[in-house]
């Protein structure tokens, strides 16, 4: 599927983006940086913008979606947005009564616990999810883009395996122990229920990819609860599923022809097809980095408990990676975390190439003024 003339990867606007182009795994001369949570309650702009609204309403408000977004680019300079939204409104959107409890996270009305349970919630259609529900989503992207200009939007899902950890615990939960349980007693309703979330969570993911993000992000934050051998069985079929609504968007570019011998007159170039990037990331994840990879994406996303080189070293050298400054870091005295930077950017020379962002959100007591003072550092580098 080729992406309409007007979106910001095809129309060239983002193409050559340095975020763009080392997802496609070309090294950039500046790292580009974005922090994944940089939209959100470190900004107290964005505290004073909810005052009065739920988290869900805020994301389902195109102008307040839009405006969050753009908070932290106007504020730190970052390379990318990340799309200000929830891994659990596409839950909403088809019906399910979710609500996201602050300070504690999604809220399961109806925890999805037996075989019963999971057939009541996969009797509802995917494609309950169509435009028109979709369409305040497809809405704030738009409004959001039309501000960005150049600098490209990254628009994201939740991964059915981090969906359905929710959905089995009712919330949020230390080791899954509940979904791991069903994973294990009941594989059939599993793996319907896996798909399912899969299918939701591609459609979401597709729809802010057509409405104008340049990139997408699969967050399984959970999986790193998994051994290899579950999350490559259980697991991985149901996130290639998710990927594979959004791995056939594509775009033409004109590229400079290396083929083509240059006479007078200008460069010769030629007409490319450019995948759309997606990224996988998870928490814990050091022995599912090829798993994750294989899912489908083009980037894996590492957390800060595995150096960058030997998470490079495990993807087989040839895959860009992002990450994974520790958060932590953020509250340290500026040497410590200036140091601890130029480590994640010296090893993340291994990879073809890097995007550097943090192992997991930004916490949200983080001085706003650390994330402005790190990325232009980094540009500066
Ligand atoms: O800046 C950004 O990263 C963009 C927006 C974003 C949010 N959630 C906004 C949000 C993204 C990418 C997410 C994804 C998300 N949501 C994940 C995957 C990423 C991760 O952090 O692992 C998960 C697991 C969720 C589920 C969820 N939603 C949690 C755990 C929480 C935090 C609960 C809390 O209060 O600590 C939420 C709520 C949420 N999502 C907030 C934000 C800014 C906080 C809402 C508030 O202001 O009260």
């Amino acid at each position: 599927h080729t992406l309409d003339a007007r979106h910001p990867l095809a129309s060239g606007l983002t193409a050559n983006s340095r975020i763009v182009r080392a997802y496609q795994g070309e090294r950039q001369a500046v790292t580009p940086v974005w922090f994944m949570r940089q939209a959100g309650r470190s900004l107290p702009e964005y505290r004073e913008l909810r005052v009065g609204t739920s988290m869900l309403d805020a994301c389902l408000d195109p102008a307040m979606a839009s405006e969050i977004t753009l908070q932290p680019v106007r504020r730190h300079g970052v390379d990318a947005g990340i799309f200000f939204s929830d891994i659990v409104i596409p839950l909403r959107l088809a019906g399910v009564g979710v609500e996201i409890v602050p300070g504690t996270g999604p809220v399961i009305a109806k925890p999805v616990r037996t075989a019963a349970d999971v057939a009541e919630l996969t009797s509802i259609d995917p494609q309950a999810l169509d435009a028109e529900r979709l369409a305040p989503i497809a809405e704030a992207v738009g409004r959001t883009v039309a501000e960005l200009g150049e600098t490209p939007l990254i628009g994201f899902a939740g991964a059915p395996f981090t969906l359905a950890a929710y959905l089995v615990e009712g919330g949020p939960s230390k080791d899954h122990v509940r979904a791991r349980t069903l994973m294990h007693s009941d594989p059939q309703a599993w793996s319907a229920l896996l798909d399912w979330a899969a299918d939701l969570s591609g459609r979401f993911l597709r729809a802010q990819l057509e409405a104008g993000a340049s990139a997408g992000q699969l967050f399984d934050s959970w999986a790193g609860a998994l051994s290899l051998e579950d999350y490559a069985r259980r697991v991985a079929p149901s996130s290639a599923r998710a990927l594979s609504h959004v791995r056939g968007l594509v775009y033409e570019v004109e590229a400079p022809d290396a083929a083509t011998p240059a006479a007078d007159g200008p460069p010769p170039t030629r007409t490319t097809t450019r995948n759309v990037p997606l990224v996988h990331f998870g928490v814990g994840t050091g022995e599912l980095l090829a798993a994750m990879h294989d899912a489908g994406a083009d980037v894996v996303g590492v957390d800060y408990r595995i150096p960058l080189d030997e998470a490079s070293r495990r993807l087989g050298g040839l895959v860009p990676v992002q990450g994974n400054i520790d958060p932590a870091l953020l509250a340290a005295p500026w040497p410590v975390l200036e140091a601890h930077v130029l480590d994640v950017i010296a090893r993340g020379a291994s990879a073809p190439a890097h995007v550097l962002n943090l192992g997991h959100g930004v916490p949200p007591d983080t001085d706003p003024e650390v994330l402005t003072r790190l990325v232009a550092f980094v540009h500066a580098l």
